[in-house]
């Protein structure tokens, strides 16, 4: 991974691991006020937030109101999808009743957190490079993310400006750094996956003379297509990504993330009853891709009860598979089993490329002669978020054991993982304030 890394930012094109510029040099320092609104926009469900900042790092309050995408607009036009987006958050914001905050009397300002893969063109202005995660409206593909926005809420007599344009991992590392400045890196691992982090301008070859403030700016890495030969790769994933509707994209994020696992699942158990037979006759329902959400898959392998009843449930209800024997069950939570372990094992092991990759693994680079143990490591703290990992206690603990076994107990003390709710849509809220045309202070970052 840090080798990717090294190449992405090298040169465009240089590595698949696009590592993205954000344009973001410098992160909320607390002192922000006033009412901000984000958009969250990329998993499953999509999101309108209203946040109030106190200053003084208070967030005073967070209204929050999610929805599922309709399954037919992720395929649809992009009037279609961002029609949609524009009349929810209108009718968000036509609920806030009688606000009288002096923020208001001016235009509404946004985050707008769309969690794809985007060239930036500024903190608030990009254009879509890719869908991944299921989505594909071809004529998105190559335009500018915000126009389409800020046109559709002006079609619908929405008078607000996109501040800041963030990818969720973004959003998701300013709320983190928000709280804690000792965060540097976040990661998401929900229905897809990624990471960025801070990375020093003058590391990032590919755009000599860089300049920003801080020195410093966040790269997205879309880890979620990261891909190296050493990576093996089963009849299972390449089955499945032939299937896909992005083949040879995001080979990482098909084999760690929310929206493939159940299917992984679903591939080995359908292989194996057509091997050995193991649930006897025809299975419609096995054959179908996608009928087996990671959540129900989180379940089953989770099941403690003596019988694996919630197993055998599953089983039944979706999969139309009655009467499955107890040795069976136990051979469905196995296969959950290898595929969430390996799932998880591949994310820490980013995680750790990430810090390896800016000194923070306790490795100590080029030492000087010192040895391992001389050298203090500094505190890391790497914000994160979705719900496979907030949801699905197997995958984290799998994924913070392996974390310990890569970087050794000593220099794993040093690093912390923290949650951060619903971090990606707040944290966009707070990169609109950071950004916004009535600016406050903003805070160095490196
Ligand atoms: C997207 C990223 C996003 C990640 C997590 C991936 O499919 O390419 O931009 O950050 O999902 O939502």
């Amino acid at each position: 991974m840090a080798v990717e890394m090294h190449a992405g930012l090298a040169s465009e094109g240089g590595s698949k691991l696009k590592m993205l510029l954000t344009f973001v040099d410098t992160l909320p320092n607390g002192s922000e006020k006033g009412i901000y609104y984000a958009l969250d926009l990329g998993g499953t469900n999509f999101r309108v937030l209203r946040v109030q900042l106190g200053g003084q790092r208070s967030i005073l309050e967070t209204d929050v109101e999610r929805q599922p995408i309709p399954q037919h607009l992720m395929t649809s036009t992009s009037e279609d999808l961002f029609d949609f987006i524009a009349s929810s958050l209108k009718e968000f914001v036509e609920k806030e009743g009688d606000v009288s905050d002096t923020t208001l009397m001016r235009r509404r300002e946004l985050g707008f957190t769309f969690s794809f893969p985007v060239k930036q063109t500024s903190v608030s202005t990009g254009i879509l490079i890719k869908w991944t995660k299921g989505f594909g409206i071809e004529d998105t593909v190559g335009r500018e993310v915000s126009e389409c926005l800020e046109q559709a809420m002006a079609r619908k007599g929405l008078n607000m400006r996109v501040a800041a344009l963030v990818n969720d991992t973004v959003g998701t590392l300013a709320l983190g750094h928000y709280h804690d400045p000792d965060t540097i890196a976040a990661v998401i691992i929900g229905t897809g996956t990624n990471a960025c982090y801070l990375e020093r301008t003058d590391a990032i070859i590919k755009c000599q003379g860089l300049l920003t403030t801080s020195g410093g700016m966040v790269v997205n890495m879309e880890w979620g297509n990261f891909w190296s030969s050493h990576l093996p790769r089963t009849s299972y994933d390449i089955e499945l990504d032939a299937d896909s509707p992005n083949p040879n994209d995001q080979g990482f994020e098909k084999m760690i993330s929310g929206m493939y696992l159940g299917d992984i699942v679903r591939r080995v158990i359908l292989r194996m009853s057509h091997e050995a037979d193991i649930f006897g006759d025809a299975l419609p329902k096995l054959s179908m891709p996608f009928i087996l959400r990671t959540p129900l898959m989180a379940e089953m392998h989770e099941d403690d009860s003596p019988e694996l009843t919630e197993v055998a449930r599953i089983l039944k209800d979706t999969l139309e598979i009655p009467d499955v024997p107890s040795k069976v069950r136990k051979l469905v939570v196995k296969v959950c089993d290898v595929v969430t372990r390996r799932a998880a094992r591949l994310a820490a092991a980013g995680i750790v490329g990430i810090l390896k990759k800016i000194g923070r693994d306790g490795s100590g680079g080029i030492t000087g002669g010192r040895s391992r143990s001389d050298i203090k490591m500094k505190r890391t703290v790497v914000a994160i978020e979705g719900g496979l990992y907030t949801s699905y206690t197997m995958f984290r603990e799998y994924l913070h054991e392996a974390m310990k076994e890569i970087l050794g107990e000593e220099a794993a003390q040093h690093v912390t993982l923290m949650v951060t709710e619903d971090g990606s849509g707040v944290g966009a809220a707070l990169l609109a304030a950071t950004h916004s045309s009535d600016p406050v202070d903003n805070v160095q970052l490196l």
